[in-house]
């Protein structure tokens, strides 16, 4: 079976500024896969290629044995099945909701894909139920909150069903039972033949949400392993900006510093 995705040696950059630089991976069909990193260390570059909205300048990715190149996604009928396939759910929703109502905001991605009224309305209404944002419907999703905005984005993607899901720090606006929801969903995933790709800094979920991880540093991957034997590479952590340092006072007055892991 080909692989579900496979960089190598991706070079990517904003004008001047590199993002991804000598990039390789390989992700196989069915893995839910976390990639970790400081801030700026590619990984929604990285989701943003995977996604076939920007293009290596330098290297390939293949998608499902196939190069996903400009011109190949300039053939309707590939970009098609291409969009039907993979789904990203952006960092920020802000980017991602553009309709005027929350229901038109989840029925977007059906509509395109051309399905019939009543199939959207049916998966529009399960997806609002999934992700509880069905009180939300007839709001403009420009005035939400942060964590709603956020389910919503969660919900216009899923609402197709795709077998790649790209999710970009999914958690990161969501409130403790939100996330919660939002990890149980991710181990559900497991052994569902579905592929998930989630780029996160909370290494307390990774153990739940990923059998692999891949630690991106300055645009390319440096280690990759089982989320154990990530979190137990404590010099690892350090070096990616993944641990931090914790400070404490003590009664004297003295301060002292030492890493500070997550509990998992
Ligand atoms: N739109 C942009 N224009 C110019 N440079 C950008 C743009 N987006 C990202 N970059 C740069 O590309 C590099 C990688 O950024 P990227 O957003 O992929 O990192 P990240 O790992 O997702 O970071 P974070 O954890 O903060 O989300 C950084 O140096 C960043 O400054
Ligand atoms: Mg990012």
């Amino acid at each position: 079976m080909a692989a579900a995705f496979e960089a190598i040696d991706v070079h990517y950059a904003y004008n001047e500024v590199a993002a991804l630089n000598g990039l390789s991976l390989r992700i196989e069909q069915g893995q839910r896969i976390a990639l970790l990193g400081a801030n700026g260390s590619g990984k929604s570059t990285l989701l943003r290629l995977l996604d076939a909205l920007y293009f290596a300048e330098r290297g390939q990715i293949l998608a499902f044995g196939a190069e996903l190149s400009e011109e190949a996604m300039q053939d309707d009928a590939l970009a098609h099945r291409f969009r039907q396939r993979v789904g990203l759910v952006f960092q920020n929703p802000d980017v991602q909701l553009f309709n005027p109502t929350v229901f038109d905001e989840i029925a977007f991605g059906p509509l395109q894909l051309g399905w019939s009224k009543p199939d959207i309305r049916a998966a529009v209404d399960a997806a609002a139920r999934e992700f509880r944002v069905e009180h939300l419907k007839d709001r403009s999703p420009h005035r939400l909150s942060g964590g709603e905005k956020k389910r919503v984005a969660l919900a216009s993607v899923l609402v197709i069903n795709p077998e790649v899901l790209l999710l970009d720090e999914p958690t990161a606006a969501l409130d403790p039972k939100s996330t919660s929801e939002m990890v149980d969903f991710l181990v559900s995933c497991r052994d569902s033949g579905r592929t998930v790709i989630t780029a996160t800094h909370d290494l307390s979920i990774i153990e739940d949400i990923a059998d692999h991880c891949f630690v991106l540093q300055a645009g390319r991957v440096v280690a990759s392993g089982t989320p154990a034997e990530i979190l137990a590479d404590e010099a690892l952590l350090h070096r990616a900006h993944l641990a931090h340092v914790h400070r404490h006072v003590h009664e004297d007055g003295t301060q002292h510093s030492h890493h500070h892991l997550h509990e998992h």
